[in-house]
């Protein structure tokens, strides 16, 4: 992909930007001369990482608490571009599916973005950009995957919906593979590993999707000033094999 030069200047706000994929985000959009707001629920990891940034803050910003979502944009101030990474996991057989864990998931990638959106539409205009985190599970069905693939393809749709209604304020969703961003780390390295195989092997490319992938794919939609409403798929053609 291209450089960014048209992130100079501009205030960026990551949603769940304080680690893995958010805060390779926020550092490549510090690195592209952007204002970087760094989000995140927790706010000492999310100042942690604004003190190593050039010209970035911190704000509180819990997507599944519409309070949370108004103060963050209320101490913002001005946003040109804004990226919403949360989720939460769910991923157990439908024979055992808690609807707890099912609303859960629905709120971190659609009902949270959504509320999120209504407060920044009134605050961000022509040239901004909202980018949504889908993912290859939407469009790969594989138990026990039901709730995150569900949740996963809700963000197309909403990334098209919102593109219309919020317009000229554009609305696109980056849809990864399975991407070694650290969230696997958990795993252990034999499983983490198995895992990072497994994929490779499972797509045309033939290799695990690396954080510098989404990055790339992330600030290039903020710079495309003719897409909105497409959700661009990260994830080296898993989907189509
Ligand atoms: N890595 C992959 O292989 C992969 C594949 C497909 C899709 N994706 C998608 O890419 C996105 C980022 O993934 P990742 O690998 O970086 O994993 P991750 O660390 O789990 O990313 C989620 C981020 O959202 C934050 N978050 C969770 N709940 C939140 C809430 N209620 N309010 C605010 N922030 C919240 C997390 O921070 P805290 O929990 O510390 O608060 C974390 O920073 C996710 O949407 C994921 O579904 C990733």
């Amino acid at each position: 992909m291209t450089t960014h030069t048209s992130l100079n200047g501009t205030r960026v706000l990551v949603v769940g930007g304080a680690r893995n994929l958010g805060a390779a985000i926020s550092r490549a959009a510090a690195d592209a001369g952007a204002h970087v707001v760094v989000g995140a629920r927790d706010l000492d990891r999310a100042q942690a990482l604004a003190t190593q940034l050039p010209d970035a803050q911190a704000v509180h910003l819990d997507i599944t608490d519409e309070a949370s979502i108004v103060a963050a944009v209320a101490a913002t101030g001005p946003l040109d571009h804004v990226v919403v990474l949360p989720t939460a996991h769910h991923n157990v057989p439908v024979t055992a599916v808690q609807r707890d864990g099912v609303l859960a998931a629905l709120e971190a990638k659609v009902v949270g973005p959504l509320l999120l959106a209504k407060h920044l539409a009134p605050v961000m205009g022509e040239g901004g950009s909202l980018t949504l985190f889908s993912g290859v599970t939407a469009w790969r069905p594989a138990a026990p995957y039901t709730v995150m693939g569900v949740t996963n393809g809700a963000v197309q749709f909403l990334a098209a919906h919102l593109a219309v209604e919020l317009a000229p304020l554009r609305v696109n969703a980056v849809s990864p593979g399975i991407i070694d961003s650290g969230a696997w780390d958990g795993l252990g390295d034999d499983a983490k590993h198995a895992l990072l195989t497994g994929a490779a092997a499972a797509n045309p490319v033939a290799r695990a999707g690396r954080p510098q992938d989404v990055t790339d794919a992330v600030l290039w939609l903020m710079g495309a000033g003719f897409v909105t409403g497409e959700t661009l798929h990260v994830e080296g053609g898993a989907r189509l094999v």
